[in-house]
């Protein structure tokens, strides 16, 4: 069959990403153009169009006004998904050797441009939620206490990262982090790509987008939280501690040299939606419904997570002994397709197109998997991971995924450093990074994530040659 005969196949409702919902809500300048002429709107770069690095022409003028609109200084926009923008900023932030302090649930992209460029995460525990799984944001208490642990090591940071909301809509108070950080001195970037769209702030109970929060460089994933095509993303720039000219070259070093006008065209679309009337009705309603959705959902007895983003629905399959892989599994077939499926939980995104009917059909999913599932217990706590407060890779990224390394089976990996990340996807967050020191209860930890995430961890690793 080819890809192209796939992609007209209806799955049934769509409850996963792009947030446009299979077209209903792409705005409507970009539904025109792509009912035009087949492949007229399927150019690159060219002269009076631009691309985000040409400083004439109709990208770079739309660049201006979306930042002048969203208060930025500057504005690139992306045609390699937040992955592309997240690491150009990473790049313009540290140079090779020197450090920058993360979560640990930071995506896969950031690491692997530490990996490229010699950049060392060190990497923050998070607060872990044993019934769900899921780790949760930081605050002022946790960021302290991390400053200070990190005071008393040799590393030379540079910047810090913070990601912000979860995939799954864990949200918290970005500027009083922001502050802590501007502190010392460091840049911060906000890997905002789940939360472009608090960035409208149609919504006072919306939480605080990273660009109102004084972040210093924020990326958005356009196709995540916004009404983009798929690979869309933005990446802002506010305040004086990191030079435009620096972010400029950066963007170059992973910026396709033929960047598609309509990709662009559609981050341009994706944002204006924020500044008119119309987009912003559409959002609040969105909003507004999806709060509904969880109100009535709740009123029904569906377990649903307490999260800060309503268009983000997690149902805590746990809670009934049941996983977020077979609670998935048992959806499909019922017209029900997620976005994240997890071990305690599963995700579902309502993105911004309009979901009738949705109490109804998850609810009665909902009784059905229950009723298939009598008897069944709620799930012991899930075990945290057992990390340190504050890690730096025993060898730096860069080396261990560049040196000699042997594949061993995971059982055996204890007292080896690992060469590669172990993480599944979604949500692509790295169990293990590479340049990272396994022992005895890391291995046990990461055996039976093993178990919990079926066919997602692999039963060899590779580590570095001793
Ligand atoms: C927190 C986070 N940041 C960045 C990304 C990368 O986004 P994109 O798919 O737009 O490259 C993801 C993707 O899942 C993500 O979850």
């Amino acid at each position: 069959m080819s890809i192209a005969s796939l992609l007209s196949f209806n799955r049934g409702r769509e409850l996963f990403l792009p947030a446009h919902g299979r077209g209903a809500a792409l705005p409507k300048e970009i539904k025109q153009l792509l009912k035009s002429r087949a492949g007229v709107w399927d150019l690159p770069e060219l002269p009076g169009l631009g691309g985000p690095l040409v400083a004439d022409g109709a990208v770079a003028e739309s660049q201006d006004r979306s930042a002048i609109c969203m208060g930025a200084k500057r504005c690139w926009y992306g045609v390699n998904g937040a992955t592309g923008l997240l690491q150009a900023a990473l790049f313009s932030l540290a140079r090779p050797g020197q450090a920058v302090l993360m979560p640990r649930n930071v995506h896969r992209s950031l690491i692997q441009a530490c990996a490229i460029a010699d950049i060392k995460p060190v990497l923050f525990r998070l607060p872990f939620s044993a019934d769900l799984g899921h780790v949760g944001t930081p605050n002022s208490d946790l960021i302290k206490e991390v400053l200070d642990e990190v005071s008393l090591m040799e590393v030379d940071i540079a910047a810090a990262v913070l990601i912000n909301p979860t995939y799954q809509g864990y949200s918290t108070d970005l500027a009083p982090l922001v502050d802590l950080f501007h502190q010392r001195g460091w840049p911060v970037l906000v890997d905002e790509a789940h939360g472009s769209y608090f960035a409208s702030e149609v919504d006072k109970d919306l939480p605080v987008s990273a660009i109102s929060a004084g972040a210093d460089l924020i990326v958005h994933s356009l196709h995540k939280s916004a009404a983009g095509l798929v690979q869309t993303a933005a990446l802002w720039l506010k305040g004086e501690q990191v030079d435009p000219l620096t972010v400029d070259r950066s963007v170059g070093w992973v910026q396709t040299s033929s960047p598609s006008a309509l990709l662009l065209s559609s981050c341009e679309a994706a944002i204006r939606e924020w500044s008119r009337s119309s987009g912003r009705k559409k959002l609040i309603e969105r909003i507004e419904n999806a709060r509904s959705i969880a109100f009535h959902l709740r009123e029904r007895g569906v377990p649903l997570v307490t999260n800060q983003d309503p268009l983000r629905l997690v149902l805590h399959t746990g809670s009934v002994g049941v996983s977020g892989f077979e609670a998935d599994c048992f959806f499909i077939p019922r017209g029900l397709i997620a976005e994240l499926p997890e071990p305690g939980c599963l995700t579902f995104c309502l993105g911004l197109a309009r979901h009738r009917g949705l109490i109804k059909d998850l609810t009665s999913a909902w009784e059905d998997l229950l009723a298939n599932n009598q008897g069944s217990e709620p799930f012991e706590p899930f075990r945290s991971p057992p990390v340190p407060k504050v890690m730096v890779p025993a060898i730096g990224c860069s080396v261990a995924w560049r040196s000699k390394s042997q594949s061993v089976p995971l059982d055996e990996a204890a007292g080896h450093v690992s060469a590669e990340m172990v993480c599944p996807y979604p949500p692509g967050i790295p169990m293990v990074v590479p340049g990272e020191a396994l022992n005895q209860i890391s291995v046990e930890w990461l055996l039976e994530q093993k178990l919990l995430w079926p066919d997602q961890i692999s039963s060899e690793l590779r580590v570095v040659c001793q």
